[in-house]
């Protein structure tokens, strides 16, 4: 059985006081004992104030990326053992904004999961195909190699370990949705892809989920949860999301 997960990934959103309310209200209206798992994912300078509000509040928190290096001279970047320290539970790797404006190769996105394994991190792993792709049927091909580059690295067990995201890059911010169909095809394909352990593996969906496209998406087998950008900002709407994934 796998438990339902949603996902918080604020990108580079929010100040002190907006993180006060929003984490504020977001603990105010999370029914306790809801079935689903929560997490958010703050930037880096936020992660502590999230923690300081979420210690004990049954929501978990991560980080947006990290480095692949394990410490030195790396001017600018935040390590694993970083993220551990202040009680991360989850880090993002590979998301489509980290690879397209920041040049992540399928290869450095899978030294940085098994960086984030070997740290005590639960990677949660972005795939996703851009239109271009889509619409030249690269998809699954685009899918199997990003996919192949982190197993290459990380290993069956590795993978039993993480979380992986399908994200078309055409759905993130656009307000455009895949259908739940068309996330199902692709989600059914990742797990295949997975191996022995697949069954076990949680799989989210992101890209424009909101309150009300979020129950025919989680109706759907292979779609275990949601990575949530825009509307992770609302309380009310990621509350909601969460509450359509139990
Ligand atoms: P939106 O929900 O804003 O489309 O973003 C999706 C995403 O990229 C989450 O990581």
């Amino acid at each position: 059985m796998r438990r339902p997960l949603v996902i918080g990934n604020w990108k580079m959103n929010g100040s002190r006081q907006d993180n006060k309310s929003l984490l504020e209200e977001l603990v105010f209206l999370k029914p306790t004992n809801i079935q689903t798992e929560l997490v958010i994912c703050a930037p880096f300078l936020y992660i502590e104030q999230v923690s300081r509000h979420l210690v004990e509040q049954q929501i978990s928190f991560g980080a947006q990326d990290m480095s692949v290096h394990l410490n030195g001279a790396y001017t600018g970047e935040i390590s694993a053992s970083m993220l551990i320290d202040l009680g991360c539970r989850y880090v993002i790797v590979g998301h489509s904004e980290r690879r397209q404006y920041h040049g992540e190769s399928n290869l450095l996105v899978a030294q940085k999961t098994l960086a984030s394994l070997q740290a005590g991190l639960i990677p949660i792993i972005c795939v996703g195909e851009t239109l271009e792709q889509r619409e030249s049927a690269g998809t699954l091909d685009v899918i199997a190699d990003q996919l192949a580059a982190v197993k290459t690295v990380v290993g069956d067990s590795g993978i039993s370990r993480s979380v992986i995201a399908y994200e078309p890059v055409w759905a993130i911010g656009t307000g455009l949705s895949a259908t739940p169909d068309q996330a199902q095809d692709v989600h059914r394909f990742i797990r295949g892809q997975l191996g022995a352990t697949g069954g076990n593996v949680r799989l989210l969906y992101g890209g424009s989920v909101k309150s009300d496209n979020a129950a025919g998406l989680f109706e759907q087998p292979d779609i275990d949860g949601a990575l949530v950008g825009g509307a992770s900002l609302v309380a009310r709407e990621f509350i909601k999301i969460a509450l359509a994934a139990a």
